[in-house]
């Protein structure tokens, strides 16, 4: 049975105004379905507030058919169109659907590109920070430990509430812009303490050292425990953000896991008992070497042509230091005539790689660096792609469904081989 506190009773009978009426409204429902029994307050929600390709507008038009009419209709569920407040919290956008200056090469036109300029200035004017990026963490938000959240976006979701200690399910576009309004969200899942123990033993006994490992390793996990919590121990090493940010996103796209523990790593598991908190577990999985190389072999599955014709990097989104990686690796080389290198990052994370020369480097060799989105979100390649070389198991997992193409999975220094010499020749070593 669902309680409400005095404020929130307020604002559900719409003493605080329409958009928290209708916010509160969405948001018991959601919580009723859940079974939670109250709510938790948030000052930390990342969604993509009313933002929308013309043809979602387009529904509404009769409503306007604007970013008021998305905001109030599509994301709160609302029957009416009223004015959305200023924000008053911390609220900032995720990744959206182009870059900003180079959405001409990602294939749209004039008029997409005018809509979203538009959904960014009306996401701007309500005190929403657009960082545009699925790591928000590595863009000026990185939520304290305990700290109730309330994120979209499934790498990002794991990130938080993993390495960082932060407490997040993995929210939609509804519950996040209603979340936005009210600061509140149910008091379900990750948000307790008992949800948030282990139930899987993962044992690895090769060694596990760079994102490619980590990505490979977090891909095997995922397809086992699906949505369940994998407790990792043993020959884990050099577990930096990076390798994190590669490992969640895998094991976040072959299963659905939104939290995992690195025994003497991550923050809730300094030790193997303190993860499980006096849970059964349920199984022991081993990763060792056969595993290691079936779970390359699946990556590569949808690899047949070793002629690459675009390589894509920055999955989840580049942290500055795989900026400095590509730029050491094509420092003064020029690409293969014929094959693009596209690599992405939040707004944040280029400015940054700018001022190092990063940036120029990459582009002399006849690459670009992107923004705000990415190839599996986009839906967009650099035109007549056949076969495409990726780093990210995730981008592998999605990128091959997605466009059609083939794609090799394998290191970033086999990927920007393949963009020299238009060749793949990754293996597994
Ligand atoms: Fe980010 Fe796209 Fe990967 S939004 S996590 S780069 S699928």
């Amino acid at each position: 049975m669902l309680r409400l506190t005095s404020e929130e009773e307020e604002m559900a009978g719409g003493a605080r105004g329409k958009a928290a009426e209708k916010a509160m409204d969405l948001l018991i429902r959601y919580a009723n379905a859940l079974g939670a029994e109250r709510f938790v307050e948030t000052n930390n929600v990342a969604g993509v507030p009313g933002s929308a390709h013309q043809w979602l507008k387009d529904q509404y038009k009769n409503d306007g058919g604007d970013y008021r009419a998305v905001f109030c209709k599509f994301d709160l569920d609302a029957n009416e169109v009223f004015d959305i407040p200023v924000m008053t919290g911390n609220a900032c956008h995720l990744q959206g659907g182009m870059d900003p200056e180079l959405w001409r090469e990602q294939g749209y036109s004039p008029e997409a590109f005018a809509n979203a300029e538009s959904d960014e200035k009306n996401t701007a004017a309500l005190n929403i920070r657009n960082l545009k990026t699925c790591t928000p963490y590595l863009a000026g938000n990185e939520p304290k430990f305990g700290e109730h959240c309330a994120w979209m976006e499934s790498s990002a979701v794991v990130y938080c509430n993993s390495v960082l200690g932060a407490r997040t399910n993995t929210e939609g576009r509804e519950s996040t812009s209603a979340a936005m309004i009210t600061h509140r969200i149910p008091d379900w899942g990750f948000h307790r303490d008992e949800f948030r123990l282990g139930d899987h033993l993962v044992e690895v006994d090769v060694r596990v050292n760079d994102i490619f490992e980590w990505g490979m390793l977090g891909y095997y996990i995922g397809e086992i425990v699906q949505e369940e919590i994998p407790v990792i121990d043993g020959a884990i090493s050099n577990a930096g953000l990076i390798e994190l940010k590669h490992f969640g996103a895998a094991a976040a796209s072959s299963g659905g896991v939104e939290m995992y523990h690195l025994v003497g790593v991550t923050p809730e598991a300094p030790v193997r008992e303190k993860a499980f908190g006096g849970k059964t577990i349920k199984s022991r999985i081993r990763y060792g070497a056969d595993e290691r190389r079936k779970t390359y072999e699946n990556l590569n599955i949808r690899g047949k042509s070793t002629d690459v014709d675009y390589v894509m990097l920055g999955c989840p989104h580049a942290a500055i230091d795989q900026l400095e990686t590509a730029a050491r690796l094509l420092d003064g080389k020029k690409l293969n005539d014929g094959t693009a290198l596209w690599i992405f990052t939040s707004r944040y994370v280029k400015t940054q790689a700018q001022a190092k020369g990063y940036v120029d480097v990459i582009k002399k060799a006849g690459g670009l660096v992107m923004t705000d989105t990415c190839s599996a979100i986009a839906q967009s390649i650099p035109k007549g792609t056949k076969v495409a070389a990726l780093d990210s198991a995730k981008q592998t997992h999605y990128l091959p469904a997605f466009m059609g193409i083939e794609a090799w999975f394998g290191t970033t220094e086999d990927c920007i081989n393949a963009a020299l010499s238009g060749k793949w020749q990754g293996e597994l070593s």
